[in-house]
């Protein structure tokens, strides 16, 4: 590793800058960008000792058809779509007959975040591996024969199978095609009823309580898994997300319910089926989501744990760097307008090759929430209980509360209200921090909060990265200096606060976001299906992946997904020979789901017409000379 720009250069350049700079807001957002203090040492480590340019491909144009598109000199292939059998289980019918317990041997909907374990277990090579991926959620449109109607009760347990998580294992062959192995004794399903314990500060806690789970410790499922991550012990971190919108509360919603948006209605209609979703007769149900949940890819008998210890949001992903002195810190966003930025710093450190010890590190540790000063520099504010306001009188009788409601707690502490805080990536190189704000148009509004120096736009209709160093480049540091990398936008709009300041291809509502191990870093973006093709967006095209130059802020598009899907998730290899995306929801309607009478309606994608509907699937991106991929 490099060394980190030294903090206190950092903000000396930062603070010089400022006093040249008079004006408002939005000056003061773009001096943050003009003069980078990261510019020099990223340019240094990125580059390497070859002097070559980071972004080695041609950049492609938008594109509003129904198919996928890569740049010139590379190949892409569908590896494992919704339906697709995990092992040598049963085969996805495209009349969609087979049932929940076939569903659940199948890949789940909604492909989202991915990571890509070598194997053997604790290797470092390219050509085999697992690959532990979330399904966020389902179109019921899709998923039943008839849609929603009639509602039944195997149409919920369908529902509940096609969420969750796919562990696969997959290789490469001699011809150098991917493939997904079956059998395969690691194929493994994890849905929205798979039995998991709860871990951490807040297991067991009254408010974790149910009268399915008195003792507080076991939960039922995961899902609106988002993004995720992974830990250097191999295992795979899945984040629950829009928990809020699969419970129903029919009758007065209890302040720590409002806080976290359960409301009257529900998304999916579970609850018709599956009393727990009732919020009303089974108030404390919610509680046991919006965690973190951690997954042994590995052991296909491993019983997967929420780590109460992280806090619980509508949690978008969960990256983990090292600190200096090899604590376990992870970085996570909650993704709603006005939310905060969390990190989470264990208490012991990673012991390489010692599973135990590092089996339960995410147990124990400090929870912190980000403060972004308008100098510049920013604070993590400590989530403890007795710390901070986090007392009785302001609602916290322990630790288990703060985590609980975790929202509460960065509200009475007064942490910076995020333009919806997605994914967050670690460059390896110089242990620069990035994330994406996806957009937010909501800080004109009346009683809103205004822009503030880290969130600059009152109508932040495409979003913007930011990123930062921690002080002295170590991860568990209490401060860090902070700029925006870009504003995304459209350079045709006449408002200027809408053409943003990309120094390349155009997009906007950046969302997956991973730096690779040459420092790209890659750029998903998840342009809602409402907004695509019209108005603002009426440029931009489908929903795409970019590579961008962190040193010059160069940005190319790479990737153009097909008609009407979000693309979200990426990962590759150890050698970067090969990278893994996930393409979720191609053909979404505007609003609601897909008519069961037209499913193809708005896209084939990847089967094409004569299958009759989309599929959400994980794509293989290799080079034709099998090259390094983006160099
Ligand atoms: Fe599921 Fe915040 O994206
Ligand atoms: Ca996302
Ligand atoms: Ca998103």
């Amino acid at each position: 590793m490099s060394d980190g720009p030294v903090f206190d250069e950092i903000l000396d350049s930062l603070l010089s800058r400022r006093r040249l700079l008079q004006g408002g807001v939005a000056s003061l957002a773009l001096s943050f960008i003009e003069g980078s203090p990261f510019a020099a040492t990223d340019a240094a480590a990125a580059r390497g000792e070859t002097g070559a340019a980071l972004l080695g491909f041609q950049g492609i144009a938008t594109s509003d058809q129904d198919v996928l598109n890569i740049p010139a000199g590379y190949r892409a292939h569908i590896l494992y779509a919704w339906g697709d059998p995990i092992s040598d289980g049963p085969r996805w019918d495209p009349n969609v007959t087979n049932t929940w317990e076939e569903q659940e041997q199948q890949a789940g909907m909604h492909h989202d975040a991915i990571e890509f374990f070598p194997l053997p277990k604790g290797a470092t090579g390219s050509d085999r591996g697992l690959l532990a991926m979330n399904h966020e959620y389902v179109d019921n449109g899709l998923l039943h024969v008839g849609g929603r109607t009639p509602w039944t009760p195997e149409k919920v347990k369908k529902a509940q199978a096609a969420h969750g998580v796919s562990v696969i294992e997959v290789q490469r062959g001699g011809d150098g095609q991917w493939s997904v192995v079956r059998p395969s004794s690691f194929g493994r399903r994890i849905t929205a009823y798979t039995p998991m314990r709860i871990a951490g500060p807040a297991a067991g806690s009254d408010l974790l309580r149910t009268q399915q789970d008195p003792s507080g410790t076991v939960a039922l499922g995961t899902f609106n898994n988002c993004a995720g991550g992974s830990t250097p012990w191999g295992t795979y971190l899945t984040c629950e997300e829009n928990f809020n919108g699969y419970f129903k509360n029919a009758g007065t919603i209890p302040a720590l319910q409002r806080r976290y948006g359960i409301a009257a209605t529900s998304e999916y209609n579970w609850e018709a089926f599956d009393g727990r979703f009732d919020a009303q007769a089974h108030p404390n149900e919610p509680n046991r989501f919006g965690w973190v949940v951690e997954i042994d890819p590995f052991d296909p008998s491993s019983t997967p744990v929420k780590r109460t210890a992280l806090g619980r949001v509508k949690h978008e992903g969960a990256t983990v760097a090292l600190a200096a002195d090899g604590r376990v810190v992870v970085y996570m966003g909650d993704d709603e307008r006005f939310e905060y930025i969390y990190k989470f710093v264990t208490e012991g450190v990673y012991q390489p090759g010692n599973a135990a010890a590092n089996r339960d590190l995410l147990d124990r540790g400090t929870l912190y929430v980000a403060r972004f000063g308008a100098d510049g520099t920013g604070e993590w504010i400590e989530l403890t209980y007795g710390k901070n306001g986090l007392t009785e009188p302001n609602g916290f009788r322990s630790q288990a509360d703060v985590l609980i409601n975790t929202r509460g707690a960065g509200d009475t502490v007064g942490a910076t209200k995020m333009d919806r805080p997605e994914w967050i990536a670690v460059n390896p190189l110089n242990r620069e921090v990035a994330i994406s704000l996806t957009n937010n148009s909501n800080r004109a509004a009346a009683n809103m909060p205004p822009v503030d120096p880290a969130n600059p736009r009152p109508a932040n209709v495409y979003g913007h990265i930011v990123r930062w160093n921690e002080q002295g480049g170590d991860h568990a540091a209490g401060r860090f200096a902070w700029n925006i990398f870009l504003l995304a936008g459209d350079p045709r709009q006449t408002d200027a606060n809408k053409k943003g300041n990309i120094k390349g291809d155009t997009f906007g509502s950046p969302d997956g976001l991973r730096y690779d191990s040459r420092g790209v870093l890659w750029i998903q973006t998840d342009v809602s299906t409402a907004s695509l093709y019209a108005g603002d967006y009426a440029n931009i095209g489908n929903n795409q992946m970019l590579a961008a130059d962190p040193a010059t802020g160069e940005v190319k598009r790479f990737l153009t997904g097909p008609r009407n899907c979000e693309v979200t998730g990426v990962t590759l290899t150890p050698d970067g020979r090969t990278m893994f995306v996930n393409i979720q929801h191609p053909g979404e309607p505007g609003s609601g789901e897909n008519n069961p009478s037209s499913p193809a309606a708005l896209s084939s994608w990847p089967d094409g017409p004569g299958i009759g509907r989309p599929r959400s699937a994980t794509v293989v991106i290799t080079k034709d000379d099998g090259g390094v991929i983006g160099a």
